[in-house]
């Protein structure tokens, strides 16, 4: 029998799969943290590593139950890919791997550069990125050549919000810290149509929405403008009230959310 147990769990502040992005954002100003399982004696396993400006993390995505041998990809036309073809975390071992910045090497901490791990992901293993190695920019990308020179392009949408909505986004912001403007503008501004991996779908009363981790947004399309109407918990509230509803991401902001009176 194969035993693997984590080395460390990475601290990234993003709660939900959805603040996560598909790979990392290179030039986003973010600082996340590697903590070791202590006792183990892995600060003696962190020596040398400074002077690595990137590192390798092999981690598991523990937010994921199932596998699928056959995947829709988030990015790009709706089209299902083999999963081997793919960096999906529908697999059947649920292996991410992630080369990412190393920022300071502490006592038993990683300080890290941006990175695609939600927080509490736990991380198996850490190797040097040698880009002698590790690097072969001539190769060819297979399917995601196209969707990556698709998604050089300026969006073809634009993405708005109306007043109702506005109130809503600022008021998560300054009360709870939550923002979903960033990817939802990216999402939505590429192509705001129904897709299962986005979380797009069209209600049974005609209206559009998207997921965002443990929320909606709803949205109207016309032309090229996709204006967000509002938001809103994606449980209902009898759920949030219910015993063992505790676990739900956001939970006291959405009960805080469903009192507020915005106008
Ligand atoms: C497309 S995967 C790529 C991961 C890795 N860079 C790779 O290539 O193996 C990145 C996505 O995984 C999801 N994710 C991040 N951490 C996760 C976790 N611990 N469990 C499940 N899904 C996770 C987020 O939605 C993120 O956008």
């Amino acid at each position: 029998m194969l035993q693997l147990q984590p080395i460390g769990y990475v601290r990234t502040g993003k709660s939900v799969k959805f603040q996560a992005l598909h790979q990392p954002e290179e030039t986003a100003a973010e600082q996340h943290v590697l903590e070791m399982v202590k006792g183990q004696g892995y600060e003696d396993g962190l020596r040398d590593l400074a002077g690595f400006s990137r590192i390798w993390l092999i981690w598991w995505f523990h937010k994921n139950h199932t596998w699928r041998p056959m995947v829709l990809p988030p990015r790009g036309p709706a089209v299902r890919r083999g999963v081997f073809a793919t960096r999906s975390p529908h697999r059947p071992n649920a292996l991410g791997i992630t080369p990412v910045q190393l920022l300071a090497v502490e006592k038993d901490r990683l300080i890290l550069g941006p990175c695609d791990l939600v927080d509490g992901t736990p991380v198996f293993d850490i190797k040097p990125y040698i880009p002698g190695y590790d690097s072969f920019p001539q190769e060819t990308s297979g399917w995601t050549g196209g969707v990556d020179a698709a998604l050089a392009s300026p969006p073809a949408y634009q993405v708005d919000y109306a007043p109702l909505a506005q109130a809503q986004a600022a008021w998560l912001l300054t009360q709870w810290q939550i923002d979903f403007r960033p990817r939802l503008e990216e999402l939505l501004g590429r192509d705001p149509s129904p897709h299962r991996t986005r979380r797009i779908k069209r209600g049974a009363d005609g209206r559009c929405s998207i997921g965002c981790g443990a929320w909606r947004a709803w949205f109207g399309l016309s032309g090229q403008t996709v204006t967000i109407t509002e938001f809103g918990p994606g449980f209902p509230l009898r759920f949030l009230h219910r015993e063992g509803s505790e676990i739900v991401p956001d939970r006291a902001a959405q009960l805080a959310f469903l009192e507020h009176p915005f106008t």
